[in-house]
Protein backbone atom coordinates (compact mmCIF):
# COMPACT_ATOMS: atom_id res chain seq x y z
CA UNK A 1 0.00 0.00 0.00
CA UNK A 2 3.29 2.39 0.52
CA UNK A 3 2.08 3.50 -3.73
CA UNK A 4 -1.36 4.18 -2.50
CA UNK A 5 -0.58 6.18 0.53
CA UNK A 6 1.83 8.18 -1.38
CA UNK A 7 -0.58 8.93 -4.11
CA UNK A 8 -2.69 10.06 -1.26
CA UNK A 9 -0.69 12.49 0.03
CA UNK A 10 0.50 14.22 -3.16
CA UNK A 11 -3.13 14.88 -3.91
CA UNK A 12 -4.26 16.38 -0.66
CA UNK A 13 -5.24 19.03 -1.76
CA UNK A 14 -7.18 18.34 -4.53
CA UNK A 15 -9.05 15.68 -2.59
CA UNK A 16 -10.02 18.27 -0.30
CA UNK A 17 -11.26 20.87 -2.94
CA UNK A 18 -13.61 18.26 -4.76
CA UNK A 19 -15.39 17.80 -0.96
CA UNK A 20 -15.72 21.55 -0.77
CA UNK A 21 -17.65 21.32 -4.35
CA UNK A 22 -19.81 18.78 -3.11
CA UNK A 23 -20.64 20.71 0.02
CA UNK A 24 -21.64 23.50 -1.53
CA UNK A 25 -24.59 21.71 -2.91
CA UNK A 26 -27.78 21.85 -0.96
CA UNK A 27 -28.53 18.41 -1.23
CA UNK A 28 -31.41 17.97 1.55
CA UNK A 29 -33.85 15.56 1.02
CA UNK A 30 -36.45 16.20 3.33
CA UNK A 31 -37.31 19.53 1.65
CA UNK A 32 -39.13 19.04 -1.67
CA UNK A 33 -37.81 22.33 -2.73
CA UNK A 34 -34.67 21.06 -3.03
CA UNK A 35 -35.22 18.46 -5.70
CA UNK A 36 -32.98 20.04 -8.42
CA UNK A 37 -29.52 20.18 -6.38
CA UNK A 38 -30.66 16.69 -5.42
CA UNK A 39 -29.71 15.85 -8.53
CA UNK A 40 -27.38 17.94 -9.16
CA UNK A 41 -25.37 16.03 -6.24
CA UNK A 42 -26.23 12.88 -7.26
CA UNK A 43 -24.76 14.11 -11.15
CA UNK A 44 -21.18 15.10 -9.68
CA UNK A 45 -21.25 12.12 -7.59
CA UNK A 46 -21.47 9.75 -10.60
CA UNK A 47 -18.92 11.93 -12.35
CA UNK A 48 -16.80 11.23 -9.64
CA UNK A 49 -17.18 7.91 -9.54
CA UNK A 50 -16.64 7.57 -13.95
CA UNK A 51 -13.51 9.69 -13.38
CA UNK A 52 -11.51 7.12 -10.77
CA UNK A 53 -12.30 4.51 -13.19
CA UNK A 54 -15.22 2.57 -12.12
CA UNK A 55 -17.68 0.96 -14.35
CA UNK A 56 -21.07 0.22 -14.86
CA UNK A 57 -21.80 3.70 -12.89
CA UNK A 58 -25.49 4.86 -13.10
CA UNK A 59 -28.23 7.23 -11.24
CA UNK A 60 -30.62 4.99 -10.50
CA UNK A 61 -34.12 6.53 -10.29
CA UNK A 62 -36.34 5.45 -7.45
CA UNK A 63 -39.89 6.63 -6.47
CA UNK A 64 -38.20 9.33 -4.45
CA UNK A 65 -34.13 10.77 -4.37
CA UNK A 66 -31.65 8.74 -6.61
CA UNK A 67 -28.92 6.70 -5.57
CA UNK A 68 -25.86 6.67 -7.55
CA UNK A 69 -23.85 3.26 -8.43
CA UNK A 70 -20.70 1.96 -9.69
CA UNK A 71 -18.35 -1.08 -9.48
CA UNK A 72 -15.28 -2.20 -10.10
CA UNK A 73 -15.11 -5.56 -10.54
CA UNK A 74 -11.31 -6.86 -11.37
CA UNK A 75 -11.13 -10.86 -10.06
CA UNK A 76 -14.09 -13.03 -10.09
CA UNK A 77 -11.44 -15.04 -7.96
CA UNK A 78 -11.32 -11.65 -5.43
CA UNK A 79 -13.52 -10.52 -2.21
CA UNK A 80 -16.09 -7.90 -3.45
CA UNK A 81 -16.85 -4.69 -0.88
CA UNK A 82 -20.03 -3.05 -1.08
CA UNK A 83 -19.27 0.32 0.04
CA UNK A 84 -22.41 1.97 1.47
CA UNK A 85 -23.22 6.23 2.05
CA UNK A 86 -25.85 8.67 1.69
CA UNK A 87 -24.89 12.32 -0.38
CA UNK A 88 -28.33 13.52 1.28
CA UNK A 89 -28.44 16.23 4.14
CA UNK A 90 -29.56 17.32 6.93
CA UNK A 91 -31.75 20.43 6.40
CA UNK A 92 -29.65 23.45 7.86
CA UNK A 93 -31.84 25.32 9.86
CA UNK A 94 -31.72 27.12 12.19
CA UNK A 95 -30.03 29.06 9.73
CA UNK A 96 -28.92 32.50 12.42
CA UNK A 97 -27.24 29.95 14.40
CA UNK A 98 -24.59 28.82 11.53
CA UNK A 99 -20.64 30.86 12.40
CA UNK A 100 -20.57 30.95 7.83
CA UNK A 101 -23.68 29.82 5.80
CA UNK A 102 -24.14 26.12 5.78
CA UNK A 103 -23.71 25.34 2.17
CA UNK A 104 -20.64 27.47 1.93
CA UNK A 105 -18.07 25.69 3.64
CA UNK A 106 -15.52 27.21 5.57
CA UNK A 107 -12.18 26.01 7.37
CA UNK A 108 -11.53 26.69 10.94
CA UNK A 109 -9.31 25.77 13.85
CA UNK A 110 -11.29 24.81 16.98
CA UNK A 111 -9.61 23.03 19.84
CA UNK A 112 -10.45 19.20 18.83
CA UNK A 113 -9.75 19.79 15.12
CA UNK A 114 -5.86 22.12 15.32
CA UNK A 115 -5.48 21.08 11.80
CA UNK A 116 -8.41 22.37 11.18
CA UNK A 117 -12.27 21.63 10.27
CA UNK A 118 -14.40 21.69 7.19
CA UNK A 119 -17.91 23.60 8.57
CA UNK A 120 -20.81 23.06 6.32
CA UNK A 121 -24.07 20.79 6.63
CA UNK A 122 -23.03 17.35 5.17
CA UNK A 123 -19.81 17.53 6.28
CA UNK A 124 -19.34 14.57 8.61
CA UNK A 125 -22.55 13.23 8.02
CA UNK A 126 -22.26 11.84 4.92
CA UNK A 127 -20.94 13.54 2.55
CA UNK A 128 -16.98 13.91 4.23
CA UNK A 129 -17.54 10.62 4.96
CA UNK A 130 -18.63 8.82 2.11
CA UNK A 131 -16.28 10.61 -0.44
CA UNK A 132 -13.42 9.34 1.73
CA UNK A 133 -14.73 5.95 -0.28
CA UNK A 134 -14.10 7.39 -3.03
CA UNK A 135 -10.86 9.03 -2.73
CA UNK A 136 -9.54 5.79 -1.00
CA UNK A 137 -10.63 3.65 -3.85
CA UNK A 138 -9.82 6.58 -6.50
CA UNK A 139 -5.78 5.95 -5.30
CA UNK A 140 -5.51 2.05 -5.08
CA UNK A 141 -7.31 1.92 -8.45
CA UNK A 142 -4.31 4.70 -9.71
CA UNK A 143 -1.68 2.70 -8.00
CA UNK A 144 -3.00 -0.65 -9.16
CA UNK A 145 -3.07 -1.70 -5.34
CA UNK A 146 -6.85 -2.34 -5.28
CA UNK A 147 -7.42 -6.03 -3.68
CA UNK A 148 -10.73 -6.68 -3.34
CA UNK A 149 -13.71 -6.25 -5.84
CA UNK A 150 -15.87 -3.24 -4.76
CA UNK A 151 -19.13 -2.28 -5.27
CA UNK A 152 -20.79 1.75 -4.52
CA UNK A 153 -24.31 2.63 -3.87
CA UNK A 154 -24.43 6.17 -2.51
CA UNK A 155 -28.13 6.86 -1.59
CA UNK A 156 -30.13 10.16 -1.22
CA UNK A 157 -32.50 9.47 1.11
CA UNK A 158 -31.11 8.77 4.55
CA UNK A 159 -32.25 11.54 6.19
CA UNK A 160 -35.82 11.05 5.33
CA UNK A 161 -35.59 6.75 6.48
CA UNK A 162 -34.20 5.16 3.22
CA UNK A 163 -37.46 3.80 1.86
CA UNK A 164 -36.74 3.78 -1.34
CA UNK A 165 -33.62 2.33 -1.03
CA UNK A 166 -34.93 -0.68 0.36
CA UNK A 167 -37.18 -1.63 -2.50
CA UNK A 168 -34.13 -1.20 -4.77
CA UNK A 169 -31.98 -3.82 -2.27
CA UNK A 170 -35.04 -6.17 -2.60
CA UNK A 171 -34.62 -5.92 -6.16
CA UNK A 172 -31.34 -5.90 -7.04
CA UNK A 173 -29.67 -8.58 -4.59
CA UNK A 174 -27.69 -9.76 -7.94
CA UNK A 175 -26.05 -6.28 -8.42
CA UNK A 176 -25.50 -5.96 -5.10
CA UNK A 177 -23.76 -9.52 -4.16
CA UNK A 178 -20.37 -8.73 -2.26
CA UNK A 179 -18.83 -10.38 0.70
CA UNK A 180 -19.17 -7.53 2.86
CA UNK A 181 -20.90 -3.95 3.15
CA UNK A 182 -18.32 -1.17 4.29
CA UNK A 183 -20.06 1.78 5.93
CA UNK A 184 -18.35 5.36 7.04
CA UNK A 185 -21.37 7.23 8.76
CA UNK A 186 -20.72 6.99 12.41
CA UNK A 187 -18.13 8.16 14.73
CA UNK A 188 -14.87 7.33 16.88
CA UNK A 189 -14.34 7.85 20.19
CA UNK A 190 -11.90 10.24 19.83
CA UNK A 191 -8.52 11.30 17.41
CA UNK A 192 -6.24 9.69 19.74
CA UNK A 193 -8.64 6.99 20.46
CA UNK A 194 -9.76 4.88 17.97
CA UNK A 195 -12.86 3.52 17.87
CA UNK A 196 -14.96 0.59 15.58
CA UNK A 197 -18.89 1.39 15.79
CA UNK A 198 -20.37 -2.18 16.01
CA UNK A 199 -23.61 -1.61 16.93
CA UNK A 200 -26.50 0.80 16.28
CA UNK A 201 -29.74 1.60 17.91
CA UNK A 202 -33.13 0.97 15.66
CA UNK A 203 -35.98 3.57 16.08
CA UNK A 204 -39.51 3.96 16.14
CA UNK A 205 -41.13 7.63 15.60
CA UNK A 206 -44.70 8.61 16.00
CA UNK A 207 -46.08 12.23 16.01
CA UNK A 208 -49.16 12.34 18.32
CA UNK A 209 -51.95 14.65 18.26
CA UNK A 210 -54.61 15.83 20.84
CA UNK A 211 -57.27 17.37 20.44
CA UNK A 212 -59.70 19.29 22.92
CA UNK A 213 -62.43 21.91 22.52
CA UNK A 214 -63.45 22.12 18.40
CA UNK A 215 -62.08 25.74 18.35
CA UNK A 216 -59.54 27.99 19.92
CA UNK A 217 -61.49 29.25 22.96
CA UNK A 218 -60.89 32.81 25.17
CA UNK A 219 -58.57 31.32 28.27
CA UNK A 220 -61.39 33.45 30.55
CA UNK A 221 -64.43 32.15 29.35
CA UNK A 222 -63.49 28.57 28.86
CA UNK A 223 -60.06 28.12 31.61
CA UNK A 224 -60.71 26.19 33.90
CA UNK A 225 -64.03 24.28 32.41
CA UNK A 226 -62.53 21.88 29.48
CA UNK A 227 -59.15 20.24 29.34
CA UNK A 228 -56.63 22.21 27.57
CA UNK A 229 -54.76 19.89 25.10
CA UNK A 230 -51.48 21.58 25.61
CA UNK A 231 -51.83 21.22 29.49
CA UNK A 232 -53.01 17.40 28.75
CA UNK A 233 -50.23 17.11 26.25
CA UNK A 234 -47.43 18.30 28.61
CA UNK A 235 -49.06 15.40 31.44
CA UNK A 236 -49.25 12.94 28.72
CA UNK A 237 -45.97 12.74 27.75
CA UNK A 238 -44.46 13.50 31.42
CA UNK A 239 -45.57 10.20 32.40
CA UNK A 240 -44.16 8.48 29.91
CA UNK A 241 -41.48 8.22 31.63
CA UNK A 242 -40.84 7.38 35.63
CA UNK A 243 -38.70 9.08 38.50
CA UNK A 244 -36.09 5.86 37.91
CA UNK A 245 -36.14 7.07 34.09
CA UNK A 246 -37.42 4.06 33.28
CA UNK A 247 -40.27 4.34 30.21
CA UNK A 248 -44.22 3.00 31.64
CA UNK A 249 -44.95 1.91 28.33
CA UNK A 250 -46.48 -1.24 29.29
CA UNK A 251 -44.43 -4.33 27.38
CA UNK A 252 -41.65 -1.81 26.22
CA UNK A 253 -38.60 -3.59 27.90
CA UNK A 254 -40.35 -7.00 27.49
CA UNK A 255 -37.40 -7.74 24.58
CA UNK A 256 -34.51 -5.85 25.12
CA UNK A 257 -31.33 -8.21 25.41
CA UNK A 258 -29.24 -7.55 28.47
CA UNK A 259 -26.12 -7.39 28.58
CA UNK A 260 -23.78 -9.66 30.61
CA UNK A 261 -21.79 -8.28 33.25
CA UNK A 262 -18.78 -8.93 31.72
CA UNK A 263 -19.85 -6.74 28.54
CA UNK A 264 -20.85 -3.79 30.72
CA UNK A 265 -17.68 -4.34 32.55
CA UNK A 266 -15.13 -4.89 29.06
CA UNK A 267 -17.65 -1.45 27.74
CA UNK A 268 -16.40 0.12 31.12
CA UNK A 269 -13.03 0.00 29.55
CA UNK A 270 -13.77 2.40 26.66
CA UNK A 271 -12.41 6.15 28.33
CA UNK A 272 -15.32 8.56 29.68
CA UNK A 273 -15.11 11.29 31.48
CA UNK A 274 -18.37 12.78 32.95
CA UNK A 275 -16.44 15.56 33.78
CA UNK A 276 -15.51 16.64 30.19
CA UNK A 277 -18.82 15.40 29.28
CA UNK A 278 -20.80 17.93 30.87
CA UNK A 279 -17.96 20.54 30.02
CA UNK A 280 -18.86 20.29 26.48
CA UNK A 281 -22.44 20.55 26.70
CA UNK A 282 -22.36 23.31 29.71
CA UNK A 283 -24.32 21.54 31.72
CA UNK A 284 -24.45 20.84 35.44
CA UNK A 285 -25.00 17.34 35.40
CA UNK A 286 -26.68 14.16 33.30
CA UNK A 287 -30.03 12.40 33.90
CA UNK A 288 -31.43 8.95 32.73
CA UNK A 289 -32.42 5.68 33.77
CA UNK A 290 -31.28 4.47 36.93
CA UNK A 291 -28.70 1.85 37.02
CA UNK A 292 -26.84 2.52 33.82
CA UNK A 293 -23.70 4.86 32.84
CA UNK A 294 -24.20 8.08 30.33
CA UNK A 295 -22.20 5.82 27.49
CA UNK A 296 -24.58 2.60 28.43
CA UNK A 297 -27.42 4.80 28.46
CA UNK A 298 -26.24 5.86 25.24
CA UNK A 299 -26.12 2.98 23.34
CA UNK A 300 -27.12 -0.31 24.76
CA UNK A 301 -30.35 1.10 26.42
CA UNK A 302 -33.59 2.34 24.95
CA UNK A 303 -34.82 5.71 25.16
CA UNK A 304 -37.99 7.60 24.34
CA UNK A 305 -37.48 11.42 23.46
CA UNK A 306 -39.60 14.19 22.30
CA UNK A 307 -38.20 15.69 19.54
CA UNK A 308 -40.72 18.74 18.46
CA UNK A 309 -43.69 19.65 20.06
CA UNK A 310 -46.21 22.84 19.70
CA UNK A 311 -49.42 24.20 19.98
CA UNK A 312 -51.36 27.53 21.37
CA UNK A 313 -49.54 30.86 20.66
CA UNK A 314 -46.36 31.21 20.47
CA UNK A 315 -45.87 35.09 18.31
CA UNK A 316 -44.48 38.38 20.18
CA UNK A 317 -47.34 39.36 23.36
CA UNK A 318 -49.61 37.09 24.87
CA UNK A 319 -52.55 36.26 23.89
CA UNK A 320 -55.34 34.97 25.97
CA UNK A 321 -55.99 31.13 24.60
CA UNK A 322 -56.96 27.38 24.94
CA UNK A 323 -55.49 26.03 21.81
CA UNK A 324 -57.79 23.45 20.06
CA UNK A 325 -55.04 21.48 19.73
CA UNK A 326 -51.60 20.31 20.60
CA UNK A 327 -48.98 18.34 18.57
CA UNK A 328 -45.47 16.52 19.50
CA UNK A 329 -42.86 14.14 17.64
CA UNK A 330 -41.63 11.61 19.69
CA UNK A 331 -38.95 9.71 19.36
CA UNK A 332 -37.86 6.05 20.41
CA UNK A 333 -34.27 4.56 20.41
CA UNK A 334 -34.57 0.81 20.37
CA UNK A 335 -32.28 -1.61 20.96
CA UNK A 336 -31.63 -5.36 19.95
CA UNK A 337 -34.32 -7.26 20.08
CA UNK A 338 -37.35 -4.36 20.03
CA UNK A 339 -39.36 -4.57 16.81
CA UNK A 340 -39.89 -0.98 15.48
CA UNK A 341 -43.31 -1.88 15.04
CA UNK A 342 -44.10 -3.79 17.86
CA UNK A 343 -43.26 -0.80 19.57
CA UNK A 344 -44.83 1.65 18.06
CA UNK A 345 -48.13 -0.35 18.61
CA UNK A 346 -47.35 -0.67 22.20
CA UNK A 347 -46.88 3.54 22.21
CA UNK A 348 -50.18 3.97 20.24
CA UNK A 349 -52.11 1.70 22.40
CA UNK A 350 -50.47 3.01 25.66
CA UNK A 351 -50.84 6.89 24.77
CA UNK A 352 -54.85 6.21 23.59
CA UNK A 353 -55.47 4.24 27.14
CA UNK A 354 -54.13 7.16 28.87
CA UNK A 355 -55.70 10.48 27.49
CA UNK A 356 -58.74 11.80 29.59
CA UNK A 357 -61.86 11.57 28.07
CA UNK A 358 -61.94 15.12 27.99
CA UNK A 359 -59.59 14.73 24.51
CA UNK A 360 -59.11 12.69 21.64
CA UNK A 361 -55.61 11.54 20.57
CA UNK A 362 -54.61 10.50 17.43
CA UNK A 363 -50.82 8.62 17.35
CA UNK A 364 -49.20 8.64 13.64
CA UNK A 365 -46.18 6.04 13.05
CA UNK A 366 -43.60 7.31 10.89
CA UNK A 367 -40.62 5.63 9.78
CA UNK A 368 -38.74 3.35 12.07
CA UNK A 369 -36.01 0.48 11.50
CA UNK A 370 -34.27 -2.15 13.84
CA UNK A 371 -31.16 -1.92 15.68
CA UNK A 372 -28.13 -3.80 14.47
CA UNK A 373 -24.70 -5.28 16.37
CA UNK A 374 -21.63 -6.65 14.30
CA UNK A 375 -20.12 -9.71 15.97
CA UNK A 376 -16.01 -8.69 16.45
CA UNK A 377 -14.56 -12.07 15.69
CA UNK A 378 -15.85 -11.64 12.04
CA UNK A 379 -13.35 -11.61 9.05
CA UNK A 380 -15.03 -7.95 8.16
CA UNK A 381 -14.19 -6.41 11.58
CA UNK A 382 -10.96 -8.02 12.36
CA UNK A 383 -10.07 -6.54 8.87
CA UNK A 384 -11.31 -3.14 10.29
CA UNK A 385 -8.86 -3.74 13.52
CA UNK A 386 -5.78 -4.09 11.55
CA UNK A 387 -6.37 -1.08 9.51
CA UNK A 388 -7.14 1.20 12.46
CA UNK A 389 -3.89 -0.60 13.52
CA UNK A 390 -1.94 0.53 11.07
CA UNK A 391 -3.55 3.98 10.54
CA UNK A 392 -3.25 5.43 14.19
CA UNK A 393 -0.59 2.93 15.80
CA UNK A 394 -3.26 1.52 18.12
CA UNK A 395 -5.85 -1.26 18.35
CA UNK A 396 -9.71 0.07 17.95
CA UNK A 397 -12.16 -0.48 20.94
CA UNK A 398 -15.14 -1.79 19.38
CA UNK A 399 -17.98 0.81 21.02
CA UNK A 400 -22.07 0.72 20.65
CA UNK A 401 -23.44 3.60 19.12
CA UNK A 402 -27.01 5.31 19.83
CA UNK A 403 -27.61 6.36 16.01
CA UNK A 404 -29.60 4.76 13.55
CA UNK A 405 -28.99 3.49 10.27
CA UNK A 406 -31.65 1.54 10.01
CA UNK A 407 -30.71 0.36 6.42
CA UNK A 408 -27.91 -1.67 7.98
CA UNK A 409 -30.19 -4.46 9.73
CA UNK A 410 -31.84 -4.34 6.35
CA UNK A 411 -28.92 -5.22 4.35
CA UNK A 412 -28.39 -8.21 7.06
CA UNK A 413 -32.02 -9.48 6.35
CA UNK A 414 -32.18 -9.29 2.35
CA UNK A 415 -28.90 -9.47 1.47
CA UNK A 416 -27.43 -11.50 4.16
CA UNK A 417 -24.43 -9.83 4.92
CA UNK A 418 -23.16 -7.94 7.66
CA UNK A 419 -21.89 -4.30 7.94
CA UNK A 420 -18.41 -2.62 9.23
CA UNK A 421 -18.80 0.55 10.63
CA UNK A 422 -15.58 2.32 10.04
CA UNK A 423 -16.19 6.07 11.43
CA UNK A 424 -14.30 8.77 11.64
CA UNK A 425 -16.74 11.26 13.06
CA UNK A 426 -16.43 13.02 16.63
CA UNK A 427 -19.71 13.00 18.79
CA UNK A 428 -19.07 17.07 19.28
CA UNK A 429 -18.73 17.62 15.20
CA UNK A 430 -22.33 18.57 15.61
CA UNK A 431 -23.80 16.39 12.78
CA UNK A 432 -27.83 17.69 12.57
CA UNK A 433 -27.10 20.86 14.39
CA UNK A 434 -25.83 24.20 13.28
CA UNK A 435 -22.00 24.63 12.64
CA UNK A 436 -21.84 20.78 11.31
CA UNK A 437 -17.95 20.19 11.26
CA UNK A 438 -15.22 17.58 9.78
CA UNK A 439 -11.80 17.13 11.10
CA UNK A 440 -9.29 17.36 8.12
CA UNK A 441 -7.06 15.00 10.16
CA UNK A 442 -10.35 12.62 10.40
CA UNK A 443 -10.76 13.33 6.62
CA UNK A 444 -7.06 12.36 5.74
CA UNK A 445 -7.35 9.70 8.14
CA UNK A 446 -10.27 8.00 6.83
CA UNK A 447 -8.41 8.07 3.45
CA UNK A 448 -5.39 6.73 4.77
CA UNK A 449 -7.72 3.85 6.73
CA UNK A 450 -9.36 2.46 4.52
CA UNK A 451 -7.22 1.14 2.12
CA UNK A 452 -5.58 -0.85 4.94
CA UNK A 453 -8.52 -2.69 5.36
CA UNK A 454 -8.69 -3.74 1.35
CA UNK A 455 -5.58 -5.53 2.05
CA UNK A 456 -6.51 -7.13 5.25
CA UNK A 457 -9.42 -7.88 3.71
CA UNK A 458 -8.46 -9.79 0.90
CA UNK A 459 -5.79 -11.88 2.57
CA UNK A 460 -8.17 -12.82 5.59
CA UNK A 461 -10.79 -13.79 2.92
CA UNK A 462 -8.02 -16.02 1.60
CA UNK A 463 -6.94 -17.67 4.73
N1 LIG B 1 -25.10 8.99 10.27
C1 LIG B 1 -26.28 9.08 11.07
C2 LIG B 1 -26.37 8.01 12.15
C3 LIG B 1 -25.25 7.95 13.14
C4 LIG B 1 -24.49 9.06 13.47
C5 LIG B 1 -24.98 6.75 13.75
C6 LIG B 1 -23.46 8.96 14.40
C7 LIG B 1 -23.97 6.66 14.68
C8 LIG B 1 -23.21 7.76 15.00
C9 LIG B 1 -27.50 9.01 10.15
O1 LIG B 1 -27.35 9.85 9.04
C10 LIG B 1 -28.71 9.47 10.90
O2 LIG B 1 -28.77 10.62 11.20
N2 LIG B 1 -29.66 8.59 11.19
C11 LIG B 1 -30.90 8.98 11.78
C12 LIG B 1 -31.97 7.98 11.49
C13 LIG B 1 -32.66 8.17 10.17
C14 LIG B 1 -33.78 7.16 10.02
C15 LIG B 1 -33.19 9.55 9.99
C16 LIG B 1 -30.76 9.07 13.28
O3 LIG B 1 -29.97 8.35 13.90
O4 LIG B 1 -31.49 9.89 13.84
MN1 LIG C 1 -25.51 9.68 8.17
MN1 LIG D 1 -27.81 11.94 9.72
Amino acid sequence: MKNTQRFICTEKERFLSELLDLLCIPSVSADPKYKDDINKCASMLSKHLISIGLDNVEICPTKGHPLVYGEKIVNNSWPTVLVYGHYDVQPADPLDLWHSPPFDPEIKQTEIHPDGAVFARGACDDKGQMFMHVKAVEAMLATNELTCNVKFMIEGEEEIGSENLAEFVKNNKDKLKADIILVSDTGMLANDVPSITTGLRGLSYVEVEVAGPNRDLHSGLYGGCVANPINVLAKLIASLHDDKGKITIPGFYDKVVELSDEERNEMAKAPFSHEKYCQALDLKDVMGEAGYSTPERGSIRPTLDVNGIWGGYTGEGAKTVIASKAFAKISMRLVPDQDPEEITQLFKQHFEAIAPNSVSVVVKPHHGGEAAVTPIDSIGYKAASVAYEKAFGKKPIPVRSGGSIPIVAMFEKELGLKTILMGFGLDSDAIHSPNEHYGLYNYYKGIETIPYFYEAFAKLHCE
